[in-house]
């Protein structure tokens, strides 16, 4: 597989989807998409994809949705998976049911070039948050849609509201060197949290009716497997892990402690839920 034409702005997330944020992620793939599920529920529910539909799922990573909007579309409709990591499409490609219409292509949404105005739906559990020129990544991906498609997204609101994310890093920072700073603006997952940038986003691009609707969900570190669970994935992924990445053992053992100890205040059975904060993000292409 090798990533064609791409967006050189682009260059630093490919590089990291590629590496330890792919990694990351195909080693927490099941529990990620477990702890993931109730935005993939809220995020399917409001598609509503139709049978026979067009679907494109941009940043699909190891296809959940891609393989579950395939289900839903099935028969006569098909799914499109976009994505720039290479490990990750490669295990979406072995977690797609043989005979199900759910194509993935190892690509840049900011520039890949989608077959003009075919696709009913534009799709994405968090993967558009990344793209240097945002404006110009959803003007490319609205030249697939037709008139009239609908376009549905979840995107992190601020990380103050997302303690899941949050709490695992500032428990981090007592031991190890800050990450340098990213403005509010810049490629990453808190990137739409602002209203009305993402209107300043998809305006420009060519969308209407955007709406944003604020979803507060309780999302489980643990999978209802314990406080060592909820530990494993507050150290695996995020902005923790890659706090974390490359310190030395002492230290990454001394953050791992603190994690712990402050998972051990939330958590109730073997569950340790935390506050996650997300926009779902509507809108249709005229
Ligand atoms: C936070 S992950 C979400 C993955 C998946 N949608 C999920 O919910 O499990 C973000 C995804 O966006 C992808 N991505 C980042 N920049 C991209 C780009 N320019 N074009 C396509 N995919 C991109 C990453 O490779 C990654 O798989």
């Amino acid at each position: 597989m090798t990533l064609l034409a791409t967006d050189d702005r682009n260059a630093a997330e490919i590089a990291f989807w590629n590496g330890l944020g792919g990694q990351c992620w195909l080693n927490r793939q099941q529990a990620q998409d477990a702890l993931l599920a109730p935005v993939a529920e809220v995020l399917l529910d409001r598609a509503a994809a139709r049978v026979g539909e067009i679907v494109l799922d941009i940043g699909c990573g190891c296809g959940a949705t891609s393989i579950a909007l395939a289900r839903r579309v099935a028969p006569g409709g098909r799914v499109l998976g976009i994505d720039v990591s290479a490990p990750m499409l490669e295990r979406a490609r072995q977690l797609a049911p043989q005979g199900l219409a759910v194509d993935f292509a190892l690509a840049d949404a900011t520039v890949y070039p989608f077959e003009p105005g075919r696709a009913d739906l534009l799709f994405s559990r968090f993967g558009v948050m990344f793209f240097a020129d945002p404006v110009e990544s959803f003007a490319n991906m609205r030249r697939g849609l037709r008139s009239g498609a609908r376009v549905v997204f979840a995107c992190w609101r601020e990380p103050c509201e997302n303690p899941w994310l949050l709490l695992p890093l500032q428990e981090a920072y007592r031991h190890v060197p800050r990450l340098p700073d990213v403005g509010s603006e810049d490629p990453g997952p808190f990137s739409f949290a602002a209203e009305h940038r993402v209107h300043g986003i998809l305006e420009p691009a060519g969308f209407r009716a955007i709406e944003l609707e604020p979803i507060d969900l309780s999302l489980d570190l643990a999978n209802g497997r314990g406080l060592d669970a909820a530990v494993d994935a507050a150290l695996g992924i995020g902005p923790a892990s890659r706090a974390l990445d490359g310190q030395p053992t002492a230290l990454r053992a001394a953050a791992g402690e603190s994690i712990r100890a402050a998972l051990a205040k939330c958590q109730v059975g073997d569950t340790v839920p935390l506050p996650g904060a997300l926009w779902i993000v509507t809108a249709t292409n005229p």
